[in-house]
């Protein structure tokens, strides 16, 4: 038997915006929508060129009015991998954990599950409002694949573990919130579930339950079952996990130990939204009487500030200065590490320079990294300007910290699952000649 438990490919799963809903565009997107659909291939290609050419960011898989709540999500968790979902706000983790639990359907791809799902979801999925406590235990049971007899089994040690025996015959919508999600846990963790995914539960109950629960995960993981845990709170997702998933915007930044992936987490707590973009007011610029450091940027190929980079996007940085005096000599060199400090390249506009860019001024100097060059890892960069042998006019200042996400392109394995080890990951030609 394969050793798989989950794999996920391409899964996609687009939503409607709510508020931030344009109504004139939507009409007019449903009246261009709806043809669409009818058109041949021919046709709707035309139609696509003709839409992208009046509208460069024209996306014909997110119409306007949708979002991807999950993209491109590729995934593999192994029988008794027990793996932490971490990540702000919005960032899909209980999408991820529904599409998985097959509450919901996926847009994009697909999720394949290995083996019988316990899942606590939101408060009340799974359960039947108008059942009982008893009834839904056999039905929950049953939807498992479990036999009426198997659950008699359990059923007693469920209700003991959920301390609702009181009332096991009173419907499940005269329940309090966390009178449910106590029968619902009991339900998922006892029914001998061969992966286990439990979403946030811990937020609900008092801390008496939040505790038995935790202990209980840890049973479940220690008899080498899977378990896949979503929670805010790090140190309950530390204790119970040893693999560590961070989503953003749907997407996964890392995929490693979880150690490393809340350090990551909390480092993107620190960033602020303008993290892309530095500025500084006169008077506080970094320099000297040569040079002074107005602006640094972070930017896309079509000009947008972020931290974020695809392996496939070229990432530009951009400084803007003030030349003070005529210093042919001057230069600003950056550097691109690893998030650990690994120095990974450094380049200098040095040679760039001559009489026509070198007197005082208003300046700007760019430098693009090359896309499929760095692997899907966390860098950061640092700036310095100087003139050669003379002095340094900024010292070495961190400027950015910045993320690289998706497909790497070691030699020409194009895999998203497992980046492979490296600093970097350049996009390399092979060949191969047969000689005999
Ligand atoms: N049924 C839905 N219809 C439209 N948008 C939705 C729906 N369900 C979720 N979303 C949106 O999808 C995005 C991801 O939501 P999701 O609930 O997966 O986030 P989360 O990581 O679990 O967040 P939290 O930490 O707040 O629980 C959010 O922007 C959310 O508003
Ligand atoms: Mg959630």
């Amino acid at each position: 038997m394969s050793n798989k438990a989950i794999i996920t490919e391409n899964l996609g799963k687009r939503y409607k915006l709510g508020e931030t809903l344009n109504f004139s565009r939507t009409i007019r997107e449903a009246i261009v929508e709806f043809p669409r659909k009818f058109m041949s291939e021919a046709k709707r290609k035309a139609f696509e060129i003709r839409e992208r050419k009046n509208n460069p960011d024209y996306d014909p898989e997110t119409p306007p009015g949708t979002f991807w709540a999950l993209r491109h999500l590729n995934l593999e968790i192994n029988h008794s991998d027990v793996v932490g979902i971490i990540g702000s706000n919005g960032s899909g983790k209980s999408t991820l954990l529904k599409v998985l639990s097959k509450i919901t359907i996926p847009t994009t791809g697909h999720a394949k599950v290995y083996g019988r799902v316990g899942s606590l979801l939101e408060v009340g999925t799974g359960f039947h409002p108008d059942l009982t406590g008893r009834e839904n235990i056999f039905l929950n049971g049953s939807i498992m694949g479990m036999s009426k007899a198997d659950i008699k089994m359990r059923f007693d040690e469920i209700v003991a573990f959920s301390e609702v025996e009181k009332f096991l015959d009173t419907p499940i919508k005269r329940y309090s919130s966390g009178m449910t999600v106590r029968l619902a846990f009991a339900v998922a963790a006892h029914l001998e579930p061969e992966i286990l995914i439990v979403d946030e539960v811990l937020a609900v109950g008092d801390a008496a339950f939040q505790n038995k629960c935790m202990g209980k995960m840890k049973d479940v993981s220690s008899e080498g079952r899977t378990v896949l845990f979503v929670s805010h709170n790090m140190s309950a997702v530390r204790s119970l996990c040893s693999r560590g998933i961070l989503l953003k915007n749907g997407k996964i930044v890392v995929d490693t130990t979880i150690n490393e992936a809340i350090s990551h987490y909390n480092d993107t707590l620190d960033e602020k939204a303008n993290d892309a973009q530095l500025l500084w007011k006169e008077g506080e610029m970094p320099g000297d009487d040569y040079v002074q450091l107005i602006e640094a940027q972070l930017l896309s190929e079509t000009g947008v500030n972020k931290t974020i980079f695809d392996t496939d996007e070229q990432i530009k940085i951009r400084l803007k200065y003030k030349s003070l005096k005529n210093n042919k000599d001057l230069r600003f060199a950056v550097k691109l590490s690893s998030i650990e400090g690994e120095t990974v390249f450094q380049s200098t506009d040095q040679i760039f320079r001559n009489s026509e860019n070198s007197g005082a001024g208003l300046y700007t100097t760019e430098v693009d990294i090359p896309n499929r060059l760095l692997n899907s890892k966390h860098y950061q960069i640092s700036l310095w300007a100087g003139t050669p042998k003379v002095k340094r006019h900024i010292p070495e200042m961190l400027l950015f910290k910045l993320s690289v996400v998706g497909k790497v392109y070691n030699g020409s394995r194009l895999d998203d699952r497992q980046p492979w080890p490296g600093i970097v990951s350049p996009e390399l030609k092979w060949k191969i000649l047969k000689i005999d």
